[in-house]
């Protein structure tokens, strides 16, 4: 018997694949996540992120240059402020880092990249939780969206286009919304990080942003094993008012990412997280992987599990691939 049905015959040449191919990255699915350090003139590397820096301001401006001409679609900002306190006082003081990052970038690149900002205290608080701490030194639900209300605001302030809501305190969406709606700020949009996983691989971005977090945040972040309480808090954030929703980490929860993306009447992101970053770069450094096709193989089941568009630390090398090929 030789077989009729001969799928091998669309792949047969390189032509071929790349006619038959169903997957492809572009550039304007790439969201780059991008760390500013107050009080530094030069950029500072991250140890466990080879080729990641905390930026100073000037680096700053340079890179976000770099990711509007490789044509990436945004840039998420992180703030990694000098002072830390209780309450993440720095999160809402206009003069506070990530503010004063974001108005740079709104001013500079506003119109070429979606200028994207993380809502949450846990680089401005000195305990590294998410959210606030009730006497008993608990993570207080409510009194942690009084906070995000006022950061909302702050970052609408300066311009941020998309508020990452990163912190799983319940509510938080449907808070920050009515925040910025009381304030007539209708038009800045909301990132629900709606289904975040209590996960090992957010370590090296603990080093990035200087965490002084002791203890973990599995009072808040979803546990690993979860894929049906997955869908229940995306359900709970597109209910808020969530304008997109977010998976992450990516790599390890394609099935939620697929549930989502299947579910989801607004656009459903992954973010491709610090230690996905760190175990491909540091396999490839030790010359055990192909880096670059690791990296492109990663973002593409990314995207193939249902991901609209992808936060990633390569993003402007991945862009940068993708017009080439
Ligand atoms: C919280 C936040 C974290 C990340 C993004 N936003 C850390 C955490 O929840 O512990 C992790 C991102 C990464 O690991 O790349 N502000």
């Amino acid at each position: 018997m030789t077989p009729s049905i001969r799928p091998r015959r669309l792949r047969s040449s390189a032509a071929w694949r790349r006619l038959a191919r169903e997957t492809t990255v572009t550039p304007a699915q790439l969201v780059l996540p991008m760390f500013v350090r107050e009080g530094t003139s030069e950029p500072l590397p991250i140890g466990s992120m080879p080729g990641v820096v905390q930026h100073s301001l000037d680096s700053f401006r340079a890179e976000l240059h770099r990711a509007a001409t490789a044509g990436v679609g945004g840039v998420m900002l992180f703030g990694v402020p000098e002072q830390k306190d209780a309450r993440g006082s720095g999160a809402t003081d206009p003069q506070g880092i990530l503010n004063v990052a974001t108005r740079i970038a709104v001013a500079e690149l506003g119109d070429a990249l979606v200028v994207q900002t993380d809502l949450c205290l846990d680089e401005f608080t000195d305990h590294g939780h998410c959210g606030v701490l009730d006497a008993e030194g608990r993570v207080d639900n409510d009194a942690s969206l009084e906070r995000y209300r006022e950061m909302a605001l702050a970052q609408a302030e300066a311009g941020s286009a998309l508020l990452g809501l990163s912190g799983m305190m319940d509510g938080q969406v449907a808070a920050v919304r009515e925040a910025l709606d009381a304030a007539g700020r209708t038009d800045t949009a909301l990132l629900a990080y709606a289904a975040k996983y209590a996960s090992a691989f957010y370590g090296p971005f603990r080093e990035a942003v200087q965490s002084s977090l002791e203890g973990d945040r599995r009072t808040y972040q979803l546990d690993p094993g979860n894929r049906r309480e997955g869908a229940r808090e995306v359900a709970l954030d597109l209910a808020e008012g969530a304008d997109i929703v977010m998976v992450k980490p990516a790599m390890s929860y394609l099935d939620v990412l697929a549930d989502a993306a299947a579910s989801s009447p607004v656009p459903v992101w992954a973010y491709q997280v610090s230690g996905e970053y760190a175990m491909i770069e540091a396999a490839a450094a030790h010359g055990w992987i192909e880096r670059e096709r690791a990296i492109d193989e990663s973002l593409i089941g990314i995207l193939r599990a249902g991901a609209d568009a992808v936060l990633t630390y390569w993003a402007i090398e991945a862009a940068e691939r993708a017009v080439r090929a």
